[in-house]
């Protein structure tokens, strides 16, 4: 049994704290139930710290309260890198002043991801969890035992020789992967749906009812600690130094903050070791603000900034604490992701098939580093599960260069009832019939090319880079031109001259000449890009590739049967339906003929150089100097390579730029070419 529950209690932290299981779900349920057989056939032998009794309790009438040994600080903050820099002279000014750095010397800090989520304090006694509080007011808290034991991260008895008393402090978070499926799931039910991570592991913490918290995904990592007594046996630091370094009369056993959470991984708690780091001075600092916001979007939890905490022990107790909080710690910021504003209006935008999305128009509000005025509302159906009104408080969301969207009302701040949206029946810019199918999220206006918003969005993609690539035909530009009149079908693009063009607003003589230039250049594009840029439902660049190179000629694909379209690669019943439907659309054959009457001529698909990688897997990881992932995907592709997302004895090279991670230690392990994008051009021919 004691194998069985250690067994368990690994695999809790393999698939929990390192997202690496190494065994499979069927394994782990064949372990625990194993375990809880030998558990009823002996009952005297069940432990209160076994895995098996992480289900939950019986619910609570309320929460207890609990006074923190050590209060629960907070942090101070810093938003710009002169603030940072700030913070580190007077660091180091008060450190030189106490004889603690050299002259010339930099002072050593230790970083870590500033979590999300929630803050802990756990209670370990002789080796046991005996409670669990949150901050509360940073002197007293809740006590949240019951539900913190559900969280499988958070060992129910330590490793090793512990402490007498050792109060760990850190985050309760939840997985943004695991926050959806929870949300999924949640909708399904009809409960309660969740604005975000953070919100969904309060909400599930700050459960009276046990049971349900075993049921959520939560994590946790430890980021510090609390009151610490009777450290035992080598463990215990030689030097006394530290002796006063804590709140109560503990000597902790090491002296540095990291070598601490060191000591403190050591009994099995979950500490952030992938990401913590250490650093010198302030351009350590910001190099390490640079480098977790470059990883930011491919961390599988929300942050909201990074925190500095000068890392040897003695130096922080020099510094001391301001108010409440730390005088040897900060917390560095990133633009918040997420801002309230008020929801002005609700718009709907036709885009290039005709569906209609519903657009939120905001009071102006800064978030994720910029000035948000719109933001996407998706679909009819999602204003209704989030319930948002026009009038409302919204939470408005922007993360990286994701489109900005409204994540869902502050309910608290409806003061009066507020209509329910509802959907135009007619579309706003053309008039024709809405219309939504019963299977389908997304309405559509059915004006198809009579419809000027979609004439528009189609010459937009027409033009766009990875079709005709026409520089210059932006928005503005087709706005006029199809407003005029003057175009009606991608063909009379072709005729646009200089004269006309340098009248119209925002243009100039120069650049007339460039885009009538750039517009003569799309003259001759690939047979899969002119195919691409027709616009066709459910065929992408991929699509229109592989069926232009099947086909050869744009005659060919005008007169293939389903058959024929079914023979290409990865075309399958829907996509091949899409193309003859389209091709049997008299207007759209005509823009095909008028193409041609425009000197339209596609070329046959550029050949992959050295046919050698034709067919050979590619494998992206990391970020690369100078080109962005769709580059990369992009000449790939071009070369007659394909991409994977993940690495495979199949896989002929990894692409790796910085920061790669797994994927590089995987290829490496199979033995698979690695090459950098300098190697990656080379082999291109580039
Ligand atoms: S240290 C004395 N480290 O941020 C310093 N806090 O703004 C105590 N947080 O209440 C906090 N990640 O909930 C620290 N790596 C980290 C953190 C972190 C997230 C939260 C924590 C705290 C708040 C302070």
């Amino acid at each position: 049994m004691a194998d069985l529950r250690r067994e368990i209690n690994e695999h809790n932290v393999r698939y929990y704290v390192y997202d690496e299981p190494s065994v499979s779900d069927a394994d782990y349920d064949a372990l625990m139930r194993e375990l809880q057989a030998l558990e009823a056939e002996h009952p005297a032998l069940l432990r209160p710290d076994s895995p098996t009794q992480r289900v939950g309790a019986a619910p609570l009438a309320e929460f207890g309260s609990v006074r923190h040994a050590v209060p629960m600080l907070s942090l101070g903050n810093a938003f710009e890198s002169d603030e940072v820099q700030a913070f580190d002279k007077r660091v180091a000014d008060t450190l030189r002043g106490a004889g603690l750095l050299g002259a010339d010397a930099r002072v050593d800090y230790f970083c870590e991801l500033k979590l999300d989520g929630l803050a802990i304090s756990l209670r370990y006694e002789n080796g046991e969890l005996v409670q669990a509080a949150t901050r509360g007011d940073g002197q007293e808290g809740e006590d949240v035992t019951a539900n913190i034991r559900t969280i499988r991260a958070i060992p129910l008895r330590l490793q090793g020789v512990p402490p007498r008393v050792l109060e760990v402090r850190g985050e309760v978070l939840m997985n943004r992967a695991d926050f959806e499926r929870l949300n999924q799931a949640q909708a399904a039910r009809g409960e309660k749906i969740f604005v975000n991570p953070r919100n969904a592991a309060a909400g599930s913490l700050r459960q009276l009812d046990p049971r349900i918290t075993a049921q959520r995904p939560l994590r946790f990592f430890a980021y510090g600690w609390g009151e610490i007594r009777g450290v035992q046996g080598s463990d215990r630091a030689q030097s006394d130094m530290f002796a006063a370094v804590t709140a109560d009369d503990a000597a902790l056993p090491r002296d540095t903050h990291g070598s601490m959470l060191q000591w403190l991984a050591g009994f099995g708690l979950p500490v952030n070791v992938k990401y913590n780091r250490q650093a010198r001075g302030a351009t350590g600092l910001l190099d390490f603000y640079q480098h977790v916001g470059r990883i930011r979007p491919d961390l599988p939890y929300d942050i909201d900034g990074v925190v500095y905490k000068v890392d040897a022990l003695a130096a922080q107790k020099v510094l001391g604490f301001v108010a409440r909080a730390p005088r040897f710690a900060v917390a560095h910021k990133f633009p918040a992701e997420e801002a309230t504003t008020q929801l002005l209006d609700i718009e709907v935008q036709v885009g290039r098939t005709g569906a209609i999305t519903p657009v939120a128009r905001l009071a102006p509000v800064f978030v994720g580093g910029v000035t948000v005025t719109n933001a996407t509302l998706h679909n009819e159906d999602e204003i209704r599960r989030k319930d948002v009104r026009v009038g409302d408080t919204v939470i408005v969301r922007r993360a990286g260069d994701v489109i900005p969207e409204v994540v869902g009302p502050v309910l608290e701040k409806r003061a009066r009832d507020l209509p329910l949206f509802v959907m135009p029946t007619a579309c706003p810019v053309c008039g024709s019939a809405i219309e939504k199918l019963e299977d389908e999220a997304i309405a559509r206006c059915t004006g198809g090319l009579f419809c000027a918003a979609q004439r528009k969005q189609t010459l937009l993609h027409a033009a766009g880079r990875k079709a005709l690539d026409i520089e210059g035909l932006g928005e503005k530009l087709v706005d006029q031109l199809v407003d005029s009149g003057r175009i009606k079908s991608l063909a009379d693009i072709y005729s646009l001259n200089v004269d006309e063009l340098a009248v119209l607003d925002r243009m100039g003589r120069k650049s007339a000449e460039n885009l009538v230039q750039a517009i003569d250049r799309a003259r001759t594009p690939t047979l899969g890009r002119l195919l691409f840029a027709l616009g066709i439902r459910h065929v992408g660049e991929t699509t229109a590739r592989d069926t232009a190179r099947h086909f050869g000629s744009i005659a060919a694909i005008l007169d293939a049967d389903e058959d024929a379209l079914l023979a290409v690669h990865d075309v399958g019943p829907v996509v091949a339906g899409s193309i003859r439907r389209f091709f049997a659309e008299p207007h759209n054959r005509q823009i095909v003929a008028q193409l041609r009457e425009q000197g339209v001529e596609p070329v046959a698909q550029a050949e992959p150089q050295g046919t050698s990688l034709a067919g050979k897997t590619f494998v992206l990881t990391g970020t690369l100097p100078t080109w962005s992932r769709d580059d990369a995907t992009r000449h790939i592709l071009a070369a007659g390579g394909k991409v994977s997302g993940s690495v495979s004895k199949k896989t002929a090279y990894v692409v790796a730029g910085e920061e790669a991670g797994s994927k590089l230690a995987k290829a490496r392990e199979l033995g698979v070419t690695v090459l950098d994008e300098d190697a990656l051009k080379a082999l291109l021919g580039l």
